[in-house]
């Protein structure tokens, strides 16, 4: 069934955050008890990100009336990664249009890692969705623009906005990942010969690596998400980066697929929109009230951080954010 774009009512309820004081304790306590966690590896693959300090443990709110809540390392510099998905996303729907991006790329979930290359095999019409990398790559190649650096302007003024400043790329990271990228541009070849990508095969993989590797905090990351909560709205700057539909529509995407083959877990456990990166960042989106944002590089064995992913059940829990939870009605 696919709907038609429509106006959202007036009546959508969301809920909101509980007092500043409240979600002040409870992202202090958080810090305090998943900073004691020592489980996890480092992305082992990108020689760049081996290096991170795994001690590093960035973790930011923001409300989307633009209250920011931060503790720890919030202001360490990280390269996105696969965060950049959501994003990139929202800014081709926006671009091209949902019917169009939907259409090119698929919005089901592959139920298989991140950098799947059997995922775009076995798929007969070549579709995954814009959180694999097939799908992210694909996105990329739809950014407006004939030329990569068109594109990649296009990319990153855009990033800039969710972000409220300019993000710059991690020139270091880039470098490594270019040179390590040689499962990207498979997939990438792959989906040129499906016909399912819309620009130099080779050229999309550079700029779906340099979209990767812009660097971000944590407390950018938190805005972003903030943004996403908004209806496509900035808190801070107030911009209107992207429709509140193509916000829902990104938010879609991510609970589906934003934690790759483990989405179910996650939803399960988080009941929210999530995205993780392999830098050891995520941002987990609570519609309506705001984002939350973590940085701790250790991962587990889907490549999503193992701090970040119990920050997020915890908060979720403590904040009251679970999307599927309801209390009777009497009590
Ligand atoms: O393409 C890659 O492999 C990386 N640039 C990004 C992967 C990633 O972040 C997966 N996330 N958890």
């Amino acid at each position: 069934m696919r709907s038609s774009p429509q106006e959202l009512p007036e009546w959508i309820s969301t809920g909101r955050l509980p007092s500043e004081a409240v979600v002040q304790e409870l992202v202090a306590e958080a810090h305090r008890r998943f900073s004691r966690v020592e489980e996890g590896e480092l992305a082992g693959y990108i020689p760049a990100l081996a290096a991170a300090n795994p001690a590093h443990f960035g973790l930011a709110v923001a409300s989307t009336e633009a209250q920011l809540f931060e503790v720890g390392d919030a202001q360490v510099p990280f390269s996105i990664q696969s965060i950049s998905k959501p994003f990139l996303y929202a800014l081709v729907c926006e671009a091209i249009g949902e019917r169009e991006a939907r259409e090119k790329l698929g919005v089901n979930s592959t139920g298989l890692p991140f950098n799947s290359v059997q995922a775009v095999e076995r798929a007969d019409d070549g579709l995954s969705n814009p959180m694999v990398n097939a799908g992210a790559i694909a996105a990329t190649s739809l950014a407006p623009g004939d030329t990569l650096e068109a594109k990649w302007t296009f990319i990153q003024q855009g990033f800039s906005r969710f972000a409220g400043r300019s993000l710059q790329l991690d020139e270091a990271v880039y470098a490594s990942e270019l040179a390590t990228n040689r499962r990207n541009l498979g997939i990438a070849n792959l989906l040129e010969e499906q016909a399912c990508i819309w620009f130099d095969p080779e050229a999309s993989t550079d700029l779906y690596t340099r979209q990767c590797s812009l660097s971000v905090t944590t407390h950018d990351l938190a805005l972003m998400a903030a943004t996403l909560a908004n209806g496509g709205r900035q808190p801070q700057s107030g911009e209107k980066v992207i429709a509140p539909r193509i916000a829902q529509l990104v938010l879609a995407v991510m609970v589906t697929a934003g934690l790759y083959e483990t989405s179910g877990d996650w939803i399960y456990d988080i009941g929210l929109p999530g995205k993780s990166g392999v830098s050891g960042g995520m941002i987990t989106v609570a519609p309506g009230k705001g984002g939350l944002a973590t940085y701790s590089p250790p991962l587990d064995r889907s490549g999503n951080s193992v701090r970040g992913q119990l920050t997020a059940a915890f908060l979720s829990e403590r904040l009251g954010l679970h999307l599927l939870a309801s209390r009777p009605v009497g009590g």
